[in-house]
Parts: structure tokens; C-alpha cells; sequence
């Protein structure tokens, strides 16, 4: 991800929105974030219906039916319930906040235009492998009288059709509950968020929202996903007490954990389907860790290996291994937050990295009990209880001994740091941890990120022992 937002370094004035707040404490995390998407050009080398999932029945009213200076289009956030300007903040020009509304206009840019002509597909603006991600693709039948392809992801691809409750939705009388029943997409609850942003920055067997290998040959960012941090950072409301009376606090620690267990649930699911997981004679390569395979090679007598064991794969020497960024959080998170389905979940990953080496129909049904096992720890992360020392034993967990020895590869490493990162943020922000305090081990963590400046000069050692100290000072303000 670009990180438009995050041009200022820590210790700058706060600016007002929790979004930029978090981009600017958070530099080197946002900063990361690009770092990872732009990974494919800086060195040699993220349901049947043609709807998306979260899409309910209904139709697509448009982003200009929301847009009213009394509803939707104000120019300042000064509504009596909500903002009121969420439009202008959709629409942010310069920030990731702004990102959505842009989502169509890329494919038109140079860029877009750039990897449609290689991929031979005619214009991106029109190619439905495209759309069903940069835009609100939903079939015509479905689309009132409003609607544009153009406004991008709109309001509706989040929160859902709204034919069934734009008259409704600011009545007197109508609450969340009636809404949700009237087709409104309940955005607050963990899980539905993380299924609604997988969906595009992950892959959904939809049809057309699956970004290929082919497509990041071609030249398409890799995707990454981290669900506290994407929301901080596309945020366009406040949690205020208004908000909290309707909705509920939602804890920073049980989104980024549910979101780490929706990863892997949504991953393992589409690897399980043979029409997504394989391309011609290859499985398809987007699943895979992308380093494994561009890496430099050297045949000189003074070659020095690269490749380590990982107790957490056992796969066979010289194959790629399955991207297990996630997985190695989720393992991490469930040591820490549930316990007692630790041990099935490793043993699941396990035996889903051994079957790789079996054969596709093994695999594949290692794929499904995988995703058994992340639908559990799913449903566990987002029922339990919530009282302000998880995430230090989360990360105390990352940086621990089963995990650790884990991070030989530069994807699952740079998901740790920026775990590590988002968690401590998460505690800045809701008043346990002091920004003095956090600020004070910014060099620890600095140097945890400088460890994955690069996949070119990334250095397992190195990285275990950065992210080891970041840990270890955290773990001191507890
Ligand atoms: C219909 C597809 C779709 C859905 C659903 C979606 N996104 Fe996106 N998102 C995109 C696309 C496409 C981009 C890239 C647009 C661009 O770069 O102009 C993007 C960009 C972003 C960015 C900006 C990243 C950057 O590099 O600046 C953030 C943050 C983000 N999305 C968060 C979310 C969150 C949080 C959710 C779920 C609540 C979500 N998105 C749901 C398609 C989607
Ligand atoms: C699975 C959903 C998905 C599909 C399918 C998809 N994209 Fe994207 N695309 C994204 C997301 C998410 C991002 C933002 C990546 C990030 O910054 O993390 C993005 C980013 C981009 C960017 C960079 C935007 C910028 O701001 O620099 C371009 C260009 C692009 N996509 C073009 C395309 C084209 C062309 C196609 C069809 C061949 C396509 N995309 C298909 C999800 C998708
Ligand atoms: C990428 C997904 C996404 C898009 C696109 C999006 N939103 Fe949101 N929106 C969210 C999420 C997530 C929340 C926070 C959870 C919640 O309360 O629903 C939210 C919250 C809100 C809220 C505050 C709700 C409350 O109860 O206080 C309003 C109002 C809102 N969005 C309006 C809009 C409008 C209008 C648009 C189009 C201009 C839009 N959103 C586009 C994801 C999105
Ligand atoms: C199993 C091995 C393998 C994996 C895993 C893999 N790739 Fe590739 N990639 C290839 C091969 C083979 C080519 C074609 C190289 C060529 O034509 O010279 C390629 C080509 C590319 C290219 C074009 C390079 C060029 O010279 O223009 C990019 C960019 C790329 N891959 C990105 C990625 C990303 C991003 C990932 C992870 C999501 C990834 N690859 C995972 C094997 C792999």
C-alpha cells in the first residue's frame, strides 16, 4: 500500500481524525506497507453471483444518493449522530482515506493501462477481471438510477445496497438493528468487516476478484492485508459515545486478531478450490511466498544457503512454500488468546504445508481442514472477553520461542513488525500504553522494520534478534 497519508515522522502534531493520527504516529508501519506492495517493481523481483458477498439483495443506489449537504456531503464532520462529510473523506485526494473513490480512475491511469495491454484484455475500465475490485461491480439489473461505474468502490460495495433503507435509515425511529434487517451491511462486527475487505484485498471466489500471479507479472502491487490497520487508515467516522451507545467499542485487539483468522480462513478456502489454486500445469503462484522464488542465485564455490528450516513447514527442500504470513499470526494469536485450540491449529497448518509435497487432492483437503480450524478460532477470537493485557501476550507470543523461529522468510516477518507495531498502537490509542512511553521504544522498532527495509538485504538472524529487543521492550511497560 502507498502510504499517501504518512509524510509526516513520529512525534509531529497530531491532526485531528483517528486515521491520520495513526498514519503519522505510525510512519514506518504505513511506510511499510508500500514498501510491500511495491515489492514486485523495487526488487527483481495480496459466491456465484456477479455480486459481491457481502452484497445482500437489493439494489445499487449510487454514491450521488448519499451526497446531500443534510445527509452525506458536508464539507465539515459536524453532524449531530455522524460526521456527515463522509463523501469529502471518501474523497480525500491526497490520503489512503481517499483511496475508494480513485479505485476506477486507476485503471485508466498509465499503470492500469499499463498491465491491462500486457495481460491483452482491452481496457481495464472495462474488463470484468478488473471491476470486480476497482469498482462496485454489480450486473445492470441491480444498479438504480444513480449509479456509476465510475464513482469506483462506493459506499454501498461496504455498506451494502441500500435500496431497502436509504428512505429509512435516518428516520426517527430506525436503529441499527432495522437497518441491518433492511439489507445495511453491519460493518462493526469483526468478522463481517474482515469478509467484506477480503473480498478485494485478498480475493473472493466470485469470479472476478482474484488478483493472479499473471496480473503481478504484468505489474499489479501485491496486496496486503492487516485489518486494523486498512481500517484505521480508510476511517471516516468517530467513536464517540453517540457511536459507542449505538454500536459498541470495538477492541483494536480482537479486529486485528479476528482479521488474522479471517486471512487464513478466506486463504485456505480459495487454495481448497481447484478452478482459483491452479493454473495450467502450475498451482496458481499468487498463494505463494513471493521471495522463495525471486531470489538471487549464485553457482560460485562460495554459495551460501539461504533456504532454513522452518519447524513450522515441513515441506519438502527447494519447493515454494505457501505464503504463511497469516498463519504464523493466527498461531501466535491462538497460543495467546485460545489456548486450547492452539495445538489443533498448528497441527492443521502442519499437515496443510506437508501435503503440499503430496499431491493437489491432499493438499487441497488440508486446505479445508485448515480453514475448519481458522472458522473455530474465528468465531473464538471474536466471543471472548476483551480487559487490556492481550496485547502484550500477543506479542510477548510473536517474539517467543514457538514463534520465532518461524520467521525465516521476509513476507512473515514483515507481517510480525507491523503486528507488533499495530498492537502497540492499538494500546496508544486506547490509553494503556502513554505516547510517551511508546515513543521511547520507537528505536527498538525502528530497527525491527529496518531488519525488513528490504527483502534484497533481509537477514533471518537479524530480524528474529530487532524484533526479539522491539518485544523486549515492550513487554517492560507492562
Ligand atoms: C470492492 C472492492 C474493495 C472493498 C470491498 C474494499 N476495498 Fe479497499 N481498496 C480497493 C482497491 C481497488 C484499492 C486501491 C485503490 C487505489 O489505489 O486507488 C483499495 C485501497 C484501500 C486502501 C488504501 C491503501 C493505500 O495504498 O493507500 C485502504 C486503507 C483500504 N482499501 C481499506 C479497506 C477496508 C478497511 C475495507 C473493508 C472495510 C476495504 N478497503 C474494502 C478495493 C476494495
Ligand atoms: C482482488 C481484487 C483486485 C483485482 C481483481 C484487481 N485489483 Fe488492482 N488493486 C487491488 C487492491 C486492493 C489494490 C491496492 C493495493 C495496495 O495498495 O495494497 C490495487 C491496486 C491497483 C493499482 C495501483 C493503484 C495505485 O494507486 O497505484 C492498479 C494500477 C491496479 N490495481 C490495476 C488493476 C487492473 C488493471 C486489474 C485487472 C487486470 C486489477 N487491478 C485487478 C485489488 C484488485
Ligand atoms: C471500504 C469500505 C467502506 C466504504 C467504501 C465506505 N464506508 Fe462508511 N464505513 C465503513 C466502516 C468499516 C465503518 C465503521 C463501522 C461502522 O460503524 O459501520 C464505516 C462507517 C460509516 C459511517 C458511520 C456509521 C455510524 O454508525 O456512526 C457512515 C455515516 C458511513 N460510513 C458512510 C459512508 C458513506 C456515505 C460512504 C460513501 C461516500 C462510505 N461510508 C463508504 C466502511 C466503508
Ligand atoms: C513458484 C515460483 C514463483 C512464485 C511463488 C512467484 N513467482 Fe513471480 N514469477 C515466477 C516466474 C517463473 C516468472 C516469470 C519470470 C520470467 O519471465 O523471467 C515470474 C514473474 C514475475 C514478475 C515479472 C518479472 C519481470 O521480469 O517482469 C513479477 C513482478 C512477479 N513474478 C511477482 C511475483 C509476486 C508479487 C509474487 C508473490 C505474490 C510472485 N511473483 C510469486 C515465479 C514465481
Amino acid at each position: 500500500m502507498r502510504a499517501r497519508g504518512a509524510t509526516t515522522g513520529p512525534g509531529s502534531a497530531v491532526p485531528h481524525t483517528p486515521a491520520r493520527t495513526l498514519a503519522s504516529y505510525a510512519w514506518p508501519l504505513v511506510a511499510l506497507f508500500a514498501a510491500i506492495a511495491a515489492f514486485a517493481f523495487a526488487s527483481t523481483p495480496f459466491g456465484a453471483a456477479p455480486v459481491r458477498a457481502a452484497g445482500g439483495s437489493g439494489n445499487y443506489e449510487g454514491v450521488a444518493s448519499c451526497a446531500g449537504s443534510t445527509c452525506h456531503g458536508r464539507a465539515e464532520g459536524n453532524g449531530a449522530v455522524v460526521r456527515q462529510d463522509e463523501i469529502a473523506s471518501w474523497q480525500e485526494p491526497s490520503s489512503s482515506a481517499g483511496a475508494h473513490s480513485r479505485a476506477y480512475a486507476v485503471l485508466g491511469s498509465p499503470r492500469g493501462r499499463q498491465i491491462a495491454a500486457t495481460l491483452g484484455i482491452g481496457p481495464a475500465t472495462a474488463a470484468p477481471q478488473c471491476l470486480g475490485c476497482h469498482a462496485t461491480s454489480v450486473s445492470a439489473a441491480r444498479r438504480g438510477a444513480r449509479f456509476q461505474l465510475s464513482d469506483g468502490v462506493g459506499c454501498e460495495s461496504c455498506h451494502g445496497p441500500a435500496s431497502g433503507w436509504i428512505a429509512s435509515h435516518y428516520t426517527v425511529g430506525a436503529s441499527h438493528a432495522s437497518n441491518v434487517a433492511a439489507g445495511m451491511v453491519p460493518l462493526e462486527r469483526p468478522q463481517v468487516r474482515a469478509q467484506v475487505c477480503l473480498d478485494c484485498h485478498y480475493g473472493s471466489a466470485d469470479g472476478n476478484q482474484f488478483v493472479t500471479h499473471s496480473m503481478m507479472a504484468a505489474g499489479h502491487p501485491r496486496v496486503s492485508f492487516e485489518l486494523d490497520l486498512v481500517s484505521a487508515l480508510q476511517q471516516h467516522h468517530d467513536v464517540d459515545a453517540d457511536y459507542v451507545a449505538r454500536k459498541g467499542r470495538l477492541d483494536s485487539v480482537r479486529l486485528w486478531a479476528v482479521g488474522q483468522a479471517e486471512a487464513v480462513r478466506r486463504q485456505s478456502d480459495l487454495f481448497a478450490r481447484p478452478e482459483l489454486s491452479t493454473y495450467g500445469i502450475f498451482p496458481e503462484f499468487y498463494f505463494y511466498d513471493c521471495h522463495s522464488c525471486h531470489r538471487q542465485i549464485t553457482d560460485g564455490p562460495q554459495r551460501r544457503l539461504t533456504f532454513e528450516t522452518n519447524p513450522g513447514r515441513p515441506i519438502p527442500f527447494g519447493q515454494p512454500p505457501f505464503n504463511d504470513e497469516n498463519i504464523i499470526m493466527l498461531s501466535a494469536v491462538a497460543q495467546a488468546l485460545a489456548p486450547g485450540q492452539a495445538a489443533a491449529f498448528d497441527a492443521a497448518a502442519k499437515d496443510f504445508h506437508q501435503a503440499m509435497g503430496e499431491g493437489r487432492t491432499q493438499a487441497g483437503q488440508a486446505a479445508q481442514r485448515l480453514r475448519g480450524q481458522a472458522a473455530a478460532l474465528s468465531d473464538a477470537l471474536t466471543a471472548r472477553g476483551y480487559g487490556g493485557d492481550e496485547a502484550f501476550t500477543v506479542i510477548a507470543d510473536i517474539a517467543g520461542q514457538a514463534t520465532s523461529p518461524r520467521f525465516t522468510d521476509y513476507t512473515g516477518s514483515a507481517q510480525a513488525v507491523m503486528a507488533v507495531d499495530t498492537l502497540l498502537n492499538a494500546m496508544v490509542r486506547e490509553g494503556r500504553v502513554s505516547q510517551g512511553a511508546a515513543a521511547g521504544i520507537r528505536a527498538d522498532i525502528n530497527r525491527a522494520y529496518a531488519a525488513v527495509a528490504s527483502p534484497g538485504s533481509y537477514n533471518p538472524d537479524d530480524f528474529r534478534a530487532a524484533l526479539g529487543r522491539a518485544a523486549h521492550s515492550i513487554e517492560a511497560l507492562r
